[in-house]
Order: structure tokens, then sequence, then C-alpha cells
């Protein structure tokens, strides 16, 4: 099962009429109307209501609110309400609760806060979720069912520590092959029973916080527990849906980059991709690239739902800026560019209380539609109308791939040494960010993902290396393509510990070199790293981590400037079959990064047509018909013009663009341009 089927992109969001008395239902529909919003996420914590005490059940409002939906002819994205619990229920169990990482229990209290492992939780959710899937199943406007939402955190009580115990019971066997992947004859920490294995938490192995740990396999093992004890429980929800609702598919709304949950780990079990976008400002488009690529990618290069946006500004943040005037716009349509079916906002009707009251909505207190935020959403409204189906099921035909993996981003950042100040998502970034800048698609894939289609793989920061990855890696290189990957790669094997051999360990062969010593440095200090190539020569920053290479066979493409080590290989590019390995080894800055990127995609002819106008985003669709479909986002506040680098139409306009064409774009423009065949 995929997505929902629908004829155009679902544009609507999170709408919470519960909240407010019915007479306001009127004017709310009247203003979707103008918005031509035509789709509403409904339910998401509705648990009190619903259940308002163990043995009541009370659907008298859910009913009609979604029988005024489906009166007004509304496609709907019911929720099963299991985001927050009930009060009675954490008064009747205690245990429902969660303790969190300091060992302090909580009481009842905000949301998402629910102990993973309590098989109370477990059993009242998976009831819940069926009773509302039986109750509304029947009703065709339902095209996708919403389990929870935005699974995360983590628990740490007793029934936690016993669920981990058989987490590991079940994935070593025994605890010779629990002590040998943990090294627990390092301080004194063999196991001799199950029982005596705790949570990770401040009370036990860590300090200065959950990154701080004296044995990174445990915290390792516990968060892809964690990951695992939410997975059970929206699969214990969705099976409670499949029984009363076989067809419609089940989605649960992830976070992007959101470090708790692998969510590679989870894809397999959504019937289709969603994720909220909430950049950390309001100039992220790079940011939101990334992840959009990311959440493509968990399910084959499926499109996703952009379940949840804000119109207008977030509020839980310390500062929360506005989106200027068109950004709500560009951003919709970068989502849909990079392979997003449905452009969904939280929220439709902005809270009058409670912590959101101030959270941006379609809908402000006031109810008016005279407002540009409105009006905003309505323009886009309209577009989607007019561009119907043309963008459904369209695939990127990336030739690209990075690679993106949980496992590598905890272990790198659980560890001490040899740096706290390399980050994984910033490493991430800087990577993509060089690929987005040249106009390529990107699929941001998970390590175990099919390599064979792509001519560049590129794995930043990759720590660990798992499985068969090296040989297929190895193959990407003997077929003609190319590989890059850079410091802190190939440290590590699945359990975290060193592999027996020269760093990068198994990717060693593939890039030719071994790396004999490395140095960490505090942020203000930089070693030039001067990168070479035919007649182009240029000196870019190096900061964070040095890595002194020793080319095995690879040619050398840059040369740390400074220190005892200057004149020694940073950068390296090693033939391999009719194909490359090439070693980054050292913190380069953007500028740096991108000169490699651009060489490598240069091999391969893949650089896109804009790779040179900056914040000029471009990115390419193919329709399930075979029509290519490119977007050209304008990122700036300022227009550009560009010639088009082909004849198509243009799918908002209408009009005709023939190739070579002068193609101005306002501030922040967007233009669709369908292909001629
Ligand atoms: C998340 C949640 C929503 C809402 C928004 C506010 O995405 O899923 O319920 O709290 O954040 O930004
Ligand atoms: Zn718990």
């Amino acid at each position: 099962m995929s997505l929902p089927v629908t004829a155009k992109v679902p544009f609507g969001g999170d709408y919470n009429p519960e909240q407010w008395p019915e007479p306001v239902w009127d004017q709310d529909y009247q203003l979707f109307d103008l918005a031509r919003i035509d789709l509403v996420t409904l339910g998401v914590f509705d648990w009190a209501l619903t259940q308002p005490a163990p043995d009541v059940c009370d659907f008298t409002l859910l009913d009609r609110i979604v029988a005024r939906a489906t009166a007004e002819g509304r496609r709907i994205c019911l929720a099963t309400g299991t985001g927050a619990h009930p009060a009675w229920l954490a008064r009747a169990h205690p245990e429902v609760t969660r303790t969190d990482f300091e060992g302090r229990r909580h009481g009842f209290g905000q949301r998402h806060n629910s102990c993973p492992s309590s098989p109370v939780f477990r059993r009242l959710s998976a009831e819940l979720a069926q009773r509302v899937a039986r109750r509304y199943a029947a009703n065709p406007s339902i095209v996708a069912w919403h389990v929870g939402n935005e699974y995360g955190g983590a628990c740490y009580c007793p029934q936690c520590a016993a669920g981990f115990r058989d987490w590991l019971r079940r994935g070593y066997g025994t605890l010779e092959a629990l002590n040998a992947a943990w090294y627990t004859t390092f301080w004194s920490h063999t196991f001799t029973d199950w029982d005596q294995i705790e949570p990770p938490s401040a009370l036990t192995e860590h300090w200065r916080g959950p990154d701080h740990t004296a044995f990174p396999g445990i915290t390792l093992d516990y968060r892809r527990f964690m990951s695992d004890a939410m997975l059970a429980n929206y699969l214990h929800e969705k099976a409670a849906i499949r029984e009363a609702s076989p067809s419609v598919p089940v989605t649960t709304n992830f976070m992007g980059m959101y470090r708790p949950i692998d969510y590679h780990r989870w894809a397999p079990h959504l019937d289709f991709a969603s994720w909220d976008n909430y950049p950390p400002d309001d100039s992220s488009p790079s940011w939101m690239a990334l992840t959009h690529d990311l959440m493509r990618g968990l399910k084959d290069g499926q499109p996703f739902w952009l379940m949840e946006q804000t119109p207008s500004h977030t509020a839980c943040r310390d500062v929360n800026p506005l989106k200027r005037p068109g950004v709500l716009r560009l951003w919709s349509w970068q989502a849909v560019a990079h392979g997003a079916d449905a452009v969904l906002f939280f929220q439709l009707r902005a809270s009058r209380g409670a912590s959101e009251k101030y959270h941006g909505a379609v809908i402000g207190h006031s109810g008016r539609s005279d407002t540009r935020v409105f009006r905003e959403v309505a323009q886009l409204g309209a577009e989607f109308d007019r561009l119907g189906a043309a963008t459904l099921g369209a695939r990127t035909p990336a030739r690209v791939a990075l690679l993106f993996d949980w496992d590598s981003w905890w272990a790198l950042e659980i560890s001490d040494g040899p740096s706290r100040l390399v980050r994984y998502q910033q490493m991430v970034l800087a990577y993509h960010r060089a690929l987005w800048d040249a106009g390529v698609d990107i699929d941001v894939v998970a390590v175990t993902a099919d390599l064979s289609r792509y001519d560049v793989v590129v794995a930043p920061a990759l720590h660990m290396v798992k499985g068969d990855l090296p040989q297929r890696l190895a193959e990407v290189a003997e077929r003609g393509g190319s590989v890059l990957t850079t410091f802190l790669s190939g440290r590590v094997d699945e359990n975290d510990n060193a592999f027996l051999m020269d760093v990068p360990g198994p990717l060693g062969r593939l890039m030719g070199v071994r790396v004999d010593e490395w140095d960490a440095r505090a942020p203000g200090f930089v070693n030039p790293v001067l990168l070479r190539a035919d007649a182009d020569r240029v000196e870019v920053a190096a900061r964070l981590l040095f890595e002194l290479v020793i080319p095995e066979g690879a040619e050398v493409l840059g040369t740390y400037q400074d220190d005892f080590y200057a004149g020694t290989p940073a950068v390296t590019r090693n033939a391999f079959g009719a194909g490359d390995g090439w070693y980054v080894g050292a913190g380069l800055d953007q500028e740096g990064v991108s000169w490699v990127v651009r060489r490598v995609l240069d091999r391969h002819g893949l650089a896109g047509p804009y790779a040179d106008v900056p914040d000029l985003e471009s990115a390419v669709r193919v329709t399930p018909g075979g029509a290519r479909l490119r977007f050209l986002l304008n990122h700036r506040a300022e227009p550009v013009e560009v010639a088009a680098c082909g004849g198509g139409v243009d799918l908002l306009s209408g009009d005709r663009i023939e190739g070579g064409q002068a193609v101005r774009l306002g501030p922040r423009e967007v233009l669709v341009v369908r292909a001629d065949a």
C-alpha cells in the first residue's frame, strides 16, 4: 500500500474544532472554501475527549466534526488521538507516565508523555485506535490514518529497563555475546545476569547529559531499543486500524532530522512517509532541501506528505520569526519540488489558549480573510487547484546518493574523542549543500539502500560501517562511479568497537589511504588546505579535525599548509576499478567542500544547468507518465534572470517557454516547467 489516492495535491492541515463552539465552524468552512482547503487532519489530541473515563466512550463531538468535514466535501486525515494520554489514565496507572534521564518519574502533564513500554498504554492506545477505525472506516472521505503524533523522547523507567533486557536477550541471545559487543571487560562491567543491566542514564553510565557515556555500546543499544519500543507502539495501533480498515493508508508524522528516532527502522512500516517542517530559522532552504530528500528517501523515493508547516511563525522557540511575504508559497513549492504530494499546515485555526495560542495559523483569532497570511494561503490553494494531478506520484531522477545513518549520527556524537565539536548534521549539511548548490538531484538514503543506480555516492562522517556496505561502495567505484567519504569515517563496527585495522577501516582499500594520527582543535584554530587539480588552485580553511593521511595508491589533491604536518595530504582521490574513491581528511570550510564535490560531479557531467546561480534552486521530478517537471525556486529577495534550459509549458501560468529564452523570476518566485516530450 502506498500514498492516499487524490486527484490533486491535498491542501489544508491540522484542524481542532473541538476547541471552539460550533457556530465558529461555519466561519471556518467559509474560509476553507475561499482558500481551497480540501483536507483536514482531525483528532490528533482527542483521547480525553473520546474516552473521558476508563469505561466511557463518547464520540458525540468527534462524530459531528467528522460529519461536518464530510458534508463539506473535505478529505480527512483522521488521527487515532494517542499523542497525549488523558489525566485519568495517569492517575489510574501512574506507571504510564515517563521517567526522565535524571530518573524522575513524571506526573501527568504535557503530551507525547506515555512510557513506550507500558503494557497499559499499549493496550489502551491500540483499543482507542481500533474504536476510531471501526467507527469511521466506512467513511470514504477518510483518505489516511494518522497514528499518534511526532513520536520521540525517551523513558528510563523500570518497565523500559525490563523491555530493554528483553530486547537485548532477543538480539544477542547470550550474555557472552552481549559482553563482547559492549566490551565490558573495560571498567569491570562484565554482566553475569540479564537483570544486572540498567538503562544508561544520569544515574548509571552517563555524566554531563545524554551524550556522555562510559559505554557507547550500551547507550547506542538503548537508543535503538527506544526507537523500536515506540515503533512497537505505532505497530500496535496500526494493526488495530488494519482490522477495521484494510485499505486506507497509515502514517505518522516524522520530524525530519530528528536524532532520537531512527526513521530508517520505521519507514517500512509506514504506508507513506509524512513529516513536519519547522526549519531552525527563516533562512534554511538548504536545510529543508536536505530534510525533504531524507524524508523522500525513507520509502525508496516514493513521494511523501508535508504533514505540517506553519503558515507564518512558530511559538515554541525563544524568538519566532515571521515568514516574509512569499516564503510560505516558496517553501511549499520547495516541498513539492522535492517529492511532497500534499501540502498541509499546522494549523488551520489558532488555539485560544494554552502554549500554542500565539502559533501561526491560516485563520487567526479574529477569523478574518483579509490578512496577508490568509491571502497567501488562498493564492497557493488556487494554484494547487489549477495544477491538479500534474505532480502527483512523480519521482526524482537522482544520480547522486548521500548516505544518512542514524547509527553513525549516534555513535559520532556520544563518542569521547576525537572531537565533540564535529556534529553529524553539520557534516551532512555541508556536503548536501555543495551538491544542492550545484543543482543536482540528490537521494538521501540509508546505508542499506540499493546503490546500483547511482553514479556518485557521498558518505560524510560515516563513522560506523555495517554489513556489506564496504563491498557495495566498492562496486559503485568498480563500475565507474565515485564514492566520497570524509574524516571520522570507517571507525567502528555496529557495536561501536574500533576496527582492528588502519583507519578508515573497511573503506581503506577503496580510498587508497590510511590514517595514522588525528589532531582535534578548538574552533578558532585554522589549518589552511591548498586544493589543487590541473591548473586550478585554491586555499581554503580547515577546522576542528585534521587527519594525518598516508596515501596508499591515492593521488593527493589537497595538502595542509601549517604545523608539523604541513605538506601532507588532506584530500585524496584513488582510482579504483573504472571509478574512484575520494577522501577528505579534514573539516574543510564550505568553499573547500564545494570544490571537492564539484570535481566529483564534473567527472560525471552531473552539475545542474543553474549550478552557478546562487540561491536559485532547481529540482526535477518525472511523472508516472514520463513527463519531466523542472522546478525553479528563487530563494532570493531579488529577482533573477536565467536562460530556460529547454522548451516546455509553465504549469502555473500556462505560458509556453522556449529553450534558451530569458526567464525572469521575481523575488521568492517559483516556476514549474513541464518539459516538451
Ligand atoms: C508539532 C506538532 C503540532 C504542533 C506544532 C507546532 O509539529 O505536531 O501538534 O505542536 O508542532 O509547531
Ligand atoms: Zn518507560
